[in-house]
């Protein structure tokens, strides 16, 4: 029996997803795909609010959060680094051989208007990487003041990873004047993993003309000129396209601001939770993700023993990334989950430890 997912990501992904993703294949260069393309990518850009380019990608976010660094930096990049995933984005903008600063704060901490303000203004930099809501450490960064900030600075273009946030809190790319937005479909959107999605604007695509090396996979112009045919470069992953169809029609069945409401409910929920069993919080206020709680194990639980018996139950339990290990853990409040999940789960966890005192 399959484990029910209250891990950050891959989310739980309801049944009629599954059965979308096995409606009969098609050709990707046949006119049945371009029209699902299209339909997709436009109802994407309606949730995005973006008049720019969306593509969809074949890969894990990583994919483009790689392809981003090659087609964007040309002098050098500011990474914004507050927890395991930014920290990896720096060292993976090192390995596509650019020029990079890894801007650190420390875990839990989110990244403020004024780092970025401090930072850009040395005139270094002519790209960023800021990663929305550090999925490692639970810490959602304020996006519109920093988004603020950066309209100071028109030669950088910013690369903003919003894996863990987006369609779960509104992100109004154009307002805030993104130029790359990155997300995988497999956290808010609670899709099986394998499809990215991202936007280009104009001056991204304008700085990619000038950058040698771009390669080809993940090459920005390629996504342009595929994308004036509603294409993709390679061969895209059909299936999960068919599934993003359909949650993208539910998405809007269910309306943006009640789903945005629904995900300030289910972390509100999760954090009482949290707190009346004595446990703590690794970001504070006003900085803690609406899309999963990271919550400190001050009580000293075993947590790999509380995974295991959890496991037992067939419940997915995440027990802290990388360094937080033991020290923290993670409940995810994001996709298509309601409160009677959180609550069922957070039973099964009161129960377990009852008999762990
Ligand atoms: C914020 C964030 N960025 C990037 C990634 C990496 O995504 P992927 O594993 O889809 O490449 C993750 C994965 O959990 C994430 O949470």
């Amino acid at each position: 029996m399959s484990k029910k997912l209250f891990i950050p990501g891959p989310i739980e992904v309801a049944p009629e997803i599954l059965e979308a993703m096995a409606t009969p294949m098609i050709g990707h260069r046949m006119p049945e795909y371009a029209r699902l393309h299209k339909g997709v990518t436009d109802k994407l850009k309606e949730l995005l609010f973006t008049r720019e380019k969306v593509f969809l990608a074949t890969s894990s976010a990583f994919g483009v959060m790689e392809g981003a660094v090659r087609n964007l930096v040309g002098k050098r990049c500011a990474n914004f680094c507050n927890g395991a995933f930014s920290d990896k984005w720096h060292d993976v903008t090192r390995r596509c051989g650019k020029e990079a600063d890894a801007i650190k704060v420390e875990w839990g901490e989110p990244i403020t208007p004024e780092l970025v303000d401090a930072t850009l203004a040395s005139g270094k930099y002519d790209a960023i990487t800021l990663i929305h809501n550090e999925t490692s450490t639970g810490v959602m960064s304020p996006l519109p003041e920093i988004a603020a900030v950066l309209r100071k600075y028109p030669d950088v273009v910013s690369i903003i990873d919003t894996v863990s946030s987006m369609s779960a809190v509104k992100i109004p790319l154009d307002e805030l004047g993104i130029d790359c937005c990155i997300f995988g479909v497999q956290k808010a959107f609670a899709l099986p993993p394998g499809l990215a999605v991202f936007t280009a604007s104009n001056k991204a695509l304008e700085r990619c003309k000038t950058i040698e090396g771009r390669g080809y996979y993940f090459d920005f112009l390629e996504f342009a000129a595929a994308d004036e045919k509603d294409n993709t470069p390679s061969t895209p992953c059909i299936s999960l396209i068919y599934a993003l169809d359909r949650q993208l029609e539910r998405i809007f069945a269910e309306g943006f601001e009640k789903r945005w409401q629904r995900h300030r409910e289910l972390a509100e929920y999760v954090r009482g939770w949290v707190s009346e069993r004595g446990f703590g919080f690794l970001a504070a206020e006003p900085y803690r993700s609406l899309t999963l709680t990271c919550a400190v194990n001050s009580r000293d639980i075993d947590l790999a023993e509380l995974k295991k018996r959890l496991g037992e139950r067939n419940y997915a339990f995440d027990n802290g990334y990388g360094k937080l290990k033991g020290k923290t853990f993670r409940i995810a409040h994001m996709g298509d989950m309601q409160l009677a999940d959180l609550q069922d789960f957070t039973g099964q966890i009161d129960d377990i430890l009852k008999s762990m005192a």
